[in-house]
């Protein structure tokens, strides 16, 4: 076995970790501006950093991670960031596919497909097939997503099976809309990190983070790091989930 693979029998670091932790990427261009350089070396500093928390999260024994990495609202960036982000997208694909695929990670794509370039669409579909029966790591990407768009979707094609006849309106419930969302086999964020000091949601996963416990750090991406991932997940710990109930569930 090479040095670098955890034998079977390791104890993992963390006895509790989240089964599925969801990233608010931010602070790439903050990243930069404080150094004095273009924003599009944040986001390329950006998919470094990605690269090292994928890997750790497998180590640490997260099950399922969901990155928002293109919002449907990002397409109000002028016009040449949004292409860096496009092309950022192509190279990740294209040039860590066959590493992720070789870890074991199952890649899982969110967010609407149409309106994106041909080849990024036929990006997504080859990094889903190829990856399909892994059984490590799930890592959902949030590709021009957004939570709002993604339950309205939901809401067409609910209304479409009332319309022709195959499921009656009272029948709707909080599951039937659940299952019409993008992946509604992957369950719910335990924990969402946003990075950069902002404390919001900016429509990511409205529906799914109902129950989940929210931590934001002040770094900026590009520095978020196995460390900071580590602290998140240790603040994650000390919180008592009840569900809406009065005693403490664990949860995963
Ligand atoms: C927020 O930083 C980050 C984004 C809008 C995109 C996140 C993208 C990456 C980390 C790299 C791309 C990854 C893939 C897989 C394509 P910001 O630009 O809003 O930073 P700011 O708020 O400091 O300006």
């Amino acid at each position: 076995m090479p040095e670098a693979e955890v034998p079977p029998t390791a104890k993992p670091p963390f006895e509790r970790a989240p089964r599925h932790v969801a990233i608010i990427m931010d602070g790439n261009g903050r990243w930069a501006a404080a150094r004095s350089l273009p924003r599009a070396e944040g986001h390329r500093r950006g998919v470094e950093a990605l690269r090292r928390i994928i890997r750790a999260a497998s180590e640490i024994g997260i099950r399922f991670i969901t990155i928002f990495s293109f919002s449907a609202e990002n397409w109000s960036r002028p016009a040449n960031e949004v292409g860096e982000l496009m092309g950022l997208l192509r190279r990740f694909i294209r040039n860590d596919l066959a590493e992720l695929h070789r870890s074991g990670v199952q890649v899982r794509v969110i967010g609407e497909r149409d309106g994106l370039d041909p080849d990024i669409g036929r990006l997504l579909v080859e990094a889903e097939e190829l990856t399909k029966a892994n059984d490590g790591l799930t890592l959902v990407v949030a590709f021009n997503y957004g939570s709002r768009q993604e339950i309205t979707r939901a809401a067409q094609r609910i209304a479409e099976q009332v319309a022709e006849g195959s499921l009656k309106p009272a029948d709707i419930g909080m599951e039937t809309l659940g299952a019409f969302l993008d992946a509604p086999d992957i369950p719910d964020p335990d924990l969402i990190i946003r990075t950069s000091g902002e404390q919001r949601l900016s429509n990511f996963l409205l529906w799914q983070s109902a129950y989940s416990e929210l931590v934001f750090v002040p770094t900026y991406w590009p520095d978020f790091d196995r460390a900071a991932l580590e602290a998140a997940i240790r603040e994650y710990q000390q919180r008592e989930r009840r569900f809406g109930g009065l005693v403490a569930k664990t949860g995963s």
